[in-house]
């Protein structure tokens, strides 16, 4: 298996227990359940769900289509900014839904950066998928 995609599987894994473990925190104290449940919910969907689909992704489409991964260096920085947005956007946004205002410019910016990962991943698959990349041998 490639870095990029066994990064994405230990990241993955890591939000994983961090999303059940918060999920099991507001079980026992509901009263947090208004300000953690996006979080919760976004580190089990891109954290849990979408990391593990990029990185198995990352392994099977290139070799299902028979053609070379389009970019590995497209395919580390996505790896960087999906992580970075993430965190900062869960941190920034348990911050503005416990503080109220003052965090949206940071909200913003995290949820930028975890778009534009998830575009450079867009583009990367399809250019791999129905592009000009190089066939495999
Ligand atoms: C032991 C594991 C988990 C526990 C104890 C747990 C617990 C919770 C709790 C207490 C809520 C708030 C429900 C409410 O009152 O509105 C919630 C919401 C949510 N959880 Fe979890 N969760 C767990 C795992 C997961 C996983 C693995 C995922 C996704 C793969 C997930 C996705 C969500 C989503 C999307 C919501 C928001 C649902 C809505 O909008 O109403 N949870 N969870
Ligand atoms: C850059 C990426 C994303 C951003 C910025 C984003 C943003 C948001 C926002 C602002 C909400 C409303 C939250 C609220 O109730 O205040 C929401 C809800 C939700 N999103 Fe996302 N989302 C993203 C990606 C995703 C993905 C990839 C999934 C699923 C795989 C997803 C699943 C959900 C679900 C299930 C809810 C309802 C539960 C909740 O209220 O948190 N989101 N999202």
């Amino acid at each position: 298996m490639s870095q990029v995609t066994l990064r994405f599987i230990k990241a993955s894994l890591i939000y994983l227990l961090v999303g059940v473990s918060m999920g099991v925190l507001m079980l026992l104290w509901p009263r947090w359940i208004g300000v953690y449940l996006p979080v919760h919910a976004h580190i089990n969907l891109l954290g849990w769900v979408s990391m593990l689909m990029f990185g198995v992704s990352y392994h099977i489409l290139p070799r299902f289509s028979g053609k070379q991964l389009y970019s590995d260096m497209l395919a580390t920085l996505h790896f960087w900014f999906a992580n970075i947005g993430l965190i900062g956007l869960s941190f920034f946004w348990a911050m503005q839904r416990h503080k109220g205002a003052g965090y949206e410019a940071f909200v913003i910016l995290f949820t930028l950066i975890e778009a534009v990962a998830c575009y450079m991943f867009v583009f990367n698959m399809w250019m791999t998928i129905f592009g000009k990349a190089k066939e495999t041998a």
